[in-house]
């Protein structure tokens, strides 16, 4: 089961359940949990929220329902998919490869965080609520302690992607998921109880465009990709494995719809908490590693720990049946393209991910090297985050709406002409001119806003990976 190439039949999901759980499992994760409500609050709050929510419902949904299009009619993973229609585009299914390796760089660092602090919650964190904020601080810039954590928790992940696809992931995403939507409720419902909680959802859902600039519409843009999955093959590579009776366009709704419940959930939990703390929305990554510690400090006794306990030990589970998609990523580019064992693949993989995470987890520590004055951590964020996934999603509506026929890609979504979809004109000419040209625009923009805060050349060295790999596609 667990080693299909591309000659043998393909696994597929054992159920339709499962696979929206599987493939809600991939997006929601730290994206949502962790990325989200920091990314917000450095980005001026409800405008960024609106910015995120058009782009996740116009450019999103009609990504994802383009991987899962791909995904399903050629039953390959990312580079394959690309590779059996033409040569010329393989590099786009390569750089998803990279994204996912690089994305792996730093992703296991904040899981080994979510991870550690089921057993620092466990060990009497909460009992000192002023301290929280410190030890935060200390424990991601010592040298030693979270390289450890995300040791651990990367075996996670290669033990459950071993096991291959309907053995481990799915069961995972069916049992956890609905675990950690109840305790956000539970946590929104506590934040929002206390004194002054009203300002963080004013923060959160009233706009003030005038605090927008270009860098905001790229970090929303980058963030609806990151955190739906999109742009690097991830959803394609998990469409593969869809059976074809299924429903294409209800099963990327429910996936889109699932992903952006929990955002603004979490935005809900951490935003009225914060502003009743007197805490600034800016404080950046440690947002909910302080927040929601200090929270349920507040709630006090037994029910506060348990409650702590069960929100990390959700965390870790979203961002393992994340981070594992990512791992799969990988994995089936090495079994596919490179005919490795999944044992093999799983292995090598995962070698070269811990190497970047250490680089990563060091550089919070201000240890290591630098490239443009930015760490490992941020620029593996920013060449992913800002560049890769944004430029991977535009490259694969261009795939789709100039390289493939219409008819055929009308046949896909409709499992041929029998669940019908209405809005194919629609979604067809969002994909053919009007979704690539405007992530041209947002990406143009906020690479040269990213130059004032000295991201840009960063962002401009991932553009011109792209290129390279561009020009090197055929012998990908
Ligand atoms: N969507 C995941 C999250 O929000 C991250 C991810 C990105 C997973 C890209 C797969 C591919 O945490």
């Amino acid at each position: 089961m667990a080693t299909s190439t591309s000659t043998q039949p393909r696994d597929t999901w054992g159920s339709k359940l499962g696979f929206v759980m599987a493939a809600a499992g991939s997006a929601v994760g730290l994206g949502n949990i962790w990325k989200f409500p920091y990314t917000a609050g450095e980005s001026g709050g409800g405008a960024f929220v609106a910015i995120y929510l058009v782009f996740v419902i116009f450019i999103g949904f009609s990504v994802m329902l383009t991987e899962f299009a791909i995904g399903r009619k050629t039953g390959l993973s990312a580079v394959g998919a690309f590779k059996s229609t033409d040569r010329r585009w393989t590099f786009t299914g390569v750089m998803g490869v990279v994204s996912g390796l690089l994305i792996m760089g730093f992703y296991p660092v904040v899981g080994g965080w979510a991870l550690a602090y089921i057993f620092k919650v466990g060990g009497g964190l909460l009992s000192a609520p002023s301290a929280i904020g410190d030890s935060f601080g200390g424990f991601i810039s010592d040298p030693i302690q979270p390289i450890m954590w995300m040791g651990i928790y990367l075996l996670m992940n290669v033990v459950i992607v071993m096991r291959g696809v309907s053995g481990g992931i799915e069961k995972a995403g069916k049992v956890l998921m609905p675990l950690l939507f109840v305790i956000l409720i539970i946590v929104s419902v506590k934040g929002l109880s206390l004194p002054g909680a009203s300002a963080g959802l004013k923060f959160l859902f009233t706009p003030d465009f005038s605090k927008v600039d270009s860098s905001v519409v790229l970090a929303a843009l980058g963030q609806a990709f990151f955190s739906l999955s999109l742009g690097m093959g991830c959803m394609m590579t998990y469409g593969s494995y869809l059976k074809k009776k299924e429903n294409l366009v209800q099963t990327t709704g429910m996936v889109t719809a699932m992903d952006t419940g929990v955002a603004i959930l979490a935005g809900i939990a951490m935003f009225p908490a914060m502003f009743a703390f007197g805490m600034e929305p800016a404080a950046g990554p440690g947002l909910v590693f302080v927040v929601v510690p200090q929270l349920f400090a507040e709630m006090g006794g037994a029910i506060g720990i348990l409650l702590a306990l069960l929100f990390f030990i959700g965390l870790t589970v979203a961002a393992l049946t994340s981070s594992v998609s990512l791992l799969e990523v990988v994995v089936s580019y090495l079994i596919d393209e490179k005919g490795m064992k999944r044992s093999t693949a799983v292995l090598s993989a995962s070698a070269v991910m811990s190497v970047l995470c250490v680089f990563a987890s060091l550089s919070l520590g201000g240890i290591g090297p630098t490239l443009f004055g930015t760490g490992a951590f941020d620029i593996f964020d920013l060449l992913t985050d800002k560049i890769f996934l944004a430029v991977g999603g535009m490259l694969v509506c261009i795939f789709a709406g100039w390289r493939l026929s219409k008819a055929d890609l009308e046949k896909e979504i409709t499992n041929n002409g029998e669940v019908p979809f209405p809005l194919f004109g629609l979604w067809y000419n969002l994909v053919k001119y009007i979704i690539p040209v405007a992530i041209a625009i947002v990406a143009i923009m906020g690479i040269k806003s990213g130059f004032d805060s000295g991201k840009g050349a960063i962002m401009l060295l991932g553009i011109g990976i792209i290129a390279i790999a561009g020009l090197f596609s055929k012998k990908f």
